[in-house]
């Protein structure tokens, strides 16, 4: 009996050993370029027009499906990636990696540079179903540069078990339910070894992640209904939409702002001190998050007199150390961009492109010449962290001296937050399409206080 029970114990070991040597063979991260083939793999048309068809339809509307075909993904890997991989060899596996997360199966299938978007290859698929639905795991302690770990065949991972449809296995996952599997595509490290994304790592530090909300919560939200044809009805289908900041009613109301003055009646030669509370409402990591180095999110304040004339009214300073990059300015900026670009003397753009004084909430990534880039794998150091994290509240101030010549009767003072997805004079010369910088406005708010004589 005794030696029964060893010996399952014994095959019961053996069989774990065997798993796990099974998933640690399987080559993750920079490793797994080249170890699969593209028809290992389903295509999301296959999914979307056999069974899944709504699901289908909202992942054709996000990033995901557009990760590797998006016009400034094209322009950046193209223009600038590549070609610095080819001048700078040391390059040549970043430049190779972006593929390990815009389009996974291209990279685990060795196609790389993948054919240019218009070529209509497999590479367009981005992000696609079968990808995410035949990952396993990951390989090490922390979740970074596409170190997922990819087991495709017919078993498909889920949040249910169970059922098994017609045309796959089911297997349920726990991992894909996790942040975990969101963050090994959503943080990154340069080549330099700094976190040059890390959207998980933030949710991780914050206080979402202690209360137990996951990126999934506010990205694949839960609706009642189907999640296949001729499926069961559900309570709770996990919705693909995947929806940040390419879309302006996420980004909207992200932030609230209250401002309000220290006096409510003033004369002409007169200070005064506006406060505003900037408090982040919405999002699980901070704001900006995820491509930092491309984002420009900044305060206006303006005040308006009876007589309709308009003030500008720049950040007061708070002395903190790198402060100057969050203030704008017209300094220039991404001469790094030379590289690529065949000119060593690049002179750079404009750094901001925003009115001179505006308090900027950013963090700015250096070169290795230490200046500011927007190229995160020319990454090697970062300056101050001045974005707005989950459920803090920043106060800023605007000191303002009413000029002798202000119109007596009520001024107004307002508020506004601006989200830029791509610093514009940066998309302007690289020539992104104007939806890549137009202005989203994440909210606003005024106030008034009287000038008297
Ligand atoms: C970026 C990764 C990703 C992509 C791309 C993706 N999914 Fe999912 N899918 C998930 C995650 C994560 C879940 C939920 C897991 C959980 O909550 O445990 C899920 C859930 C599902 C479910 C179960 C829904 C339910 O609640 O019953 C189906 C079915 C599904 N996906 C099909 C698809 C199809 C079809 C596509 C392509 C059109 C697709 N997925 C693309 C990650 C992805
Ligand atoms: C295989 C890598 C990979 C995995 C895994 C992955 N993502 Fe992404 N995700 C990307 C890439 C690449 C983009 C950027 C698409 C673009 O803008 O080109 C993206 C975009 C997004 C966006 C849109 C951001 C915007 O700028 O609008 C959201 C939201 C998002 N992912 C959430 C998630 C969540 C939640 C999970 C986990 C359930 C997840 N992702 C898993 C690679 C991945
Ligand atoms: C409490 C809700 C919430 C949670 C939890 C959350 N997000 Fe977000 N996320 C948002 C909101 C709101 C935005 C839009 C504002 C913005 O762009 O940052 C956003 C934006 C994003 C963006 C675009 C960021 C940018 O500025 O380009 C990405 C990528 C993203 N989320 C991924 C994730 C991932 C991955 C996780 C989990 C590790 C996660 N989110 C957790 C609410 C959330
Ligand atoms: C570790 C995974 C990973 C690697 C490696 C990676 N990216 Fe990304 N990339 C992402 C994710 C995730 C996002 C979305 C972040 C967000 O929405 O803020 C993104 C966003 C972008 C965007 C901005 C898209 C937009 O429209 O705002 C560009 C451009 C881009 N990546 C290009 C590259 C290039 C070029 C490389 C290689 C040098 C690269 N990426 C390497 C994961 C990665």
């Amino acid at each position: 009996m005794k030696k029964r029970i060893v010996l399952a114990g014994a095959v019961g070991i053996l069989v774990l050993l065997a798993a796990l040597t099974a998933q640690s063979l399987i080559k993750s991260g920079e490793e797994a370029l080249g170890t699969r083939k593209y028809s290992d793999f389903q295509t999301p048309q296959f999914c979307g027009t056999s069974c899944h068809g709504d699901i289908f339809q909202q992942w054709k509307q996000a990033m995901m499906s557009q990760a590797y075909t998006h016009h400034w993904d094209e322009i950046e890997y193209f223009k600038l990636a590549v070609p610095h991989g080819e001048k700078d060899k040391a390059f040549k596996t970043v430049a190779d990696g972006c593929n390990g997360c815009h389009t996974p199966l291209a990279f685990m299938a060795g196609d790389v540079p993948p054919p240019r978007p218009e070529k209509n290859s497999r590479a367009n698929e981005s992000v696609s179903c079968d990808f995410c639905h035949t990952v396993t795991g990951f390989a090490g302690d922390t979740p970074f540069n596409f170190n997922f770990i990819s087991e495709p065949g017919k078993t498909k991972y889920g949040p249910r078990e169970g059922k098994n449809s017609p045309e796959h296995n089911l297997a349920k996952s726990e991992f894909l339910g996790t942040a975990e599997f969101c963050g090994t595509c959503h943080n990154e490290k340069s080549p330099f070894g700094v976190w040059v994304k890390s959207t998980h790592l933030e949710w991780k530090e914050g206080p979402y992640a202690k209360e137990g909300v996951r990126c999934h919560d506010c990205h694949m939200t839960y609706a009642d209904g189907f999640s296949a044809a001729m499926g069961n009805r559900y309570p709770d289908v996990r919705q693909h939409l995947f929806h940040g900041a390419h879309d302006p009613g996420k980004v909207r109301g992200t932030i609230e702002l209250r401002v309000h003055p220290d006096i409510r009646e003033a004369e002409p030669g007169d200070r005064v001190k506006f406060t505003v509370a900037l408090f982040n409402q919405k999002t699980g990591h901070k704001f900006p998050s995820g491509s930092v180095e491309d984002r420009i999110v900044w305060m206006h304040v303006q005040a308006v007199d009876a007589a309709g004339r308009v003030y500008h009214l720049p950040v007061d300073k708070k002395g903190f150390a790198g402060e100057e990059y969050t203030i704008g300015s017209d300094v220039l900026a991404y001469q790094d961009m030379g590289i690529a670009l065949d000119e060593p003397d690049f002179k750079g753009v404009p750094r901001d492109g925003i009115p001179i004084g505006d308090r900027i909430f950013r963090m700015p990534y250096f070169d290795p010449q230490g200046r500011m880039t927007i190229q995160q794998w020319n990454t090697k150091s970062q300056g101050v962290d001045y974005r707005i994290g989950p459920r803090e509240t920043k106060l800023e101030t605007c000191t303002f001296t009413l000029p002798q010549d202000i119109a007596i009767g009520p001024l107004k003072v307002t508020a506004v937050l601006n989200f830029q997805k791509l610093v514009k004079p940066v998309a302007d010369f690289l020539g992104v399409p104007e939806d890549e910088s137009e202005i989203i406005r994440v909210n606003e708010h005024a106030t008034v206080i009287e000038v008297v004589d």
